[in-house]
C-alpha cells in the first residue's frame, strides 16, 4: 500500500507547506487508512506503523499536510516557501500521548520507595498512613502556585522525552477546595509548558481521613459538588474513580461515574489493579474511555474490553518501581483483541517515571510486546483512550504536526536503548519545541 497515505491528503484545502522535515530515514506514522477511523488498534493492527524510508512531512498552519516517501511528497506540496529541516536520515515518529498521570502533587516519597525494597507493601505503608495520604496531607498545605511551579517543571521533562499530549488527575485533594486547586494548577502548568493536556477529576482516589466513618457522605459531596463545579468550569474532561476492594467498591464506583456521565464527563477507571474486581467489566460496561492498570484482570474483563472500545490502559511502570513480578498480561490481551494502550502512570508514590520511551521498554522485556505494538500503544491507541483520536496520536493528514525526530535511524532504538533519552527534538503544532530556540 505505498500510496495510499495520499488518499486521504486533504489537498483542497492547502497544498502550500510552512514546514517540511526531509531526508527522513525512517518515517512512522502509525497511519494506515485501511484501519483508522474503525476504532482503536487491536491484534495486528496494532503492529501496522505506516512506515517509509527516504520520506519527508509537510506541514501547514501546525497540522500535517502530508507525510511520505519525499519524491512523492515533494511533487504534490508546494514547498517553495516552506521552512526546511534536514532530519538527517533520523527517525520521526508521532509525540507521545501519556493517558494516565498524576502529574500534580508536592513532595516525593522516596522513603517509602526505601521502606518497600526493605520489605514493606505498599498497602502496609498506606495503612501506616503513608501512600495516598502522605500526598493529601501534603498538597493540602501548599498553594496553587507553588503546584503549578513543580507541575511545570516535570512536565518540561516529559516534553523532553518525547511526550507531546497528557493526561492529568486530581486526586490528594479529597477536598472541594482542593480537587479545584490540582485541577487549576494542572491547566496552569500544562499551558505554561505548552503541552496538549486532558484533566481527569480523581476525587475518588482514596477515602479521606475525616470521612472514614461516613463513606456515603463523601461519595455524595463527589456527586452533588465536586462533580457539577469542575464539570461546569471546564476545570476537568473526566473523571476517574480507583475501583479496589480496599478504595471505592462497585456500588459507589457506579454512582460516581453515572454522575459524572450525566455531566457530559468522559469516564476512566483504575481498575483490576489489587485484585480482579470487575472494574475493567464495569468500565466496558459504562462506556469509559478507558480501564487502566489491569494487572489481575480475568478472563471476563479481557473478554469485556475486546467486546468493546474502552482502551486497556497499561502501566507497567508501577510494577517494575513497586518491584513486583506478575505485570498485566499484556500479550494475551492483545492477542484477544483488546486495544492496548500505555501510559507512566507518574505518580510519587508507585511509579516516579515520568519517561515515555522507557515505559516502552519495560512493555517490550516485561510484558512482551512488540516494539511495534509498544509505539501504537503510547501514540494512537493513547490518543483513543483520551478520546483525542481525531487530534494527535499518528501522522494522518490533518492532524496536529506533532511529531518527535530521534537521535537515531529505527524506531525500535527507544525502547531498546532503555534509560538513555532517544528525542532528539520534539514538534508540537508544526514548531519545534524541544530543544528550544535561542533568540538573541
Ligand atoms: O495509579 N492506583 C492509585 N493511585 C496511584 C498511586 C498514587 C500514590 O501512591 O500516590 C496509581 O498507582
Ligand atoms: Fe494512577
Amino acid at each position: 500500500m505505498p500510496n495510499a497515505f495520499f488518499d486521504t491528503v486533504r489537498m483542497e484545502t492547502t497544498s502550500t507547506a510552512d514546514l517540511l522535515v526531509r531526508n527522513i530515514g525512517q518515517l512512522v506514522t502509525v497511519h494506515d487508512p485501511e484501519l483508522d477511523g474503525a476504532g482503536p488498534r487491536r491484534r495486528a493492527g496494532m503492529s501496522s506503523l505506516g512506515a517509509f524510508t527516504h520520506a519527508a512531512v509537510a506541514v501547514a498552519g501546525g497540522s500535517i499536510l502530508a507525510a511520505g516517501p519525499e519524491a512523492e511528497v515533494l511533487a504534490r506540496v508546494d514547498v517553495s516557501a516552506a521552512e526546511t529541516v534536514d532530519a538527517g536520515g533520523a527517525a520521526v515518529i508521532p509525540g507521545f500521548v501519556d493517558p494516565h498521570t498524576h502529574t500534580v502533587f508536592g513532595k516525593t516519597r522516596q522513603d517509602e520507595y526505601e521502606r518497600r525494597i526493605k520489605g514493606e507493601t505498599y498497602l502496609e505503608i498506606a495503612a501506616a498512613g503513608g501512600g495516598i495520604h502522605a500526598s493529601v496531607r501534603d498538597l493540602r498545605d501548599r498553594s496553587e502556585e507553588e503546584l503549578t511551579d513543580l507541575a511545570v517543571t516535570r512536565l518540561q521533562q516529559m516534553l523532553a522525552q518525547g511526550t507531546t499530549t497528557v493526561e492529568i488527575k486530581s486526586g490528594y485533594g479529597l477536598s472541594l477546595d482542593d480537587e479545584v486547586k490540582m485541577l487549576r494548577a494542572a491547566t496552569r502548568a500544562a499551558d505554561t509548558v505548552g503541552l496538549r493536556s486532558v484533566r481527569t477529576c480523581l476525587a475518588a482516589h482514596e477515602m479521606p481521613a475525616e470521612f472514614k466513618e461516613d463513606r456515603q457522605a463523601y461519595v455524595r459531596l463527589i456527586t452533588e459538588e465536586i462533580l457539577p463545579l469542575v464539570a461546569r468550569e471546564g476545570l476537568a474532561h473526566r473523571c476517574d474513580v480507583f475501583c479496589e476492594p480496599t478504595v471505592f467498591n462497585l456500588e459507589e464506583s457506579v454512582v460516581i461515574l453515572s454522575r459524572a456521565r450525566d455531566l457530559g464527563l468522559g469516564l476512566t477507571v483504575h481498575a483490576d489493579e489489587l485484585a480482579a474486581f470487575g472494574g475493567a467489566v464495569l468500565a466496558a460496561r459504562m462506556g469509559a474511555q478507558s480501564a487502566d492498570h489491569l494487572i489481575r484482570i480475568d478472563a471476563d474483563g479481557r473478554a469485556a474490553l475486546a467486546d468493546s472500545n474502552t482502551v486497556a490502559t497499561l502501566l507497567p511502570g508501577t510494577v517494575f518501581t513497586l518491584g513486583l513480578r506478575d505485570y498485566a498480561p499484556a500479550r494475551a490481551m492483545v492477542d484477544q483483541g483488546c486495544a492496548v494502550a500505555l501510559a507512566s502512570d507518574f505518580n510519587p508514590g508507585s511509579c516516579p517515571i515520568n519517561s515515555l520511551p522507557l515505559i516502552m521498554a519495560i512493555a517490550c522485556t516485561q510484558m512482551r510486546m512488540t516494539p511495534a505494538e509498544s509505539l501504537v500503544g503510547a501514540t494512537l491507541n493513547a490518543a483513543w483512550a483520551l478520546g483525542l483520536q481525531e487530534t494527535v496520536g499518528s501522522l494522518a493528514p490533518g492532524k496536529a504536526a506533532d511529531f518527535l525526530v530521534l537521535d537515531g535511524p529505527d524506531y525500535r532504538l527507544v525502547p531498546y536503548h532503555a534509560g538513555h533519552n532517544p528525542v532528539a527534538e520534539v514538534y508540537l503544532g508544526g514548531q519545534r519545541v524541544f530543544p528550544q530556540k535561542i533568540t538573541k
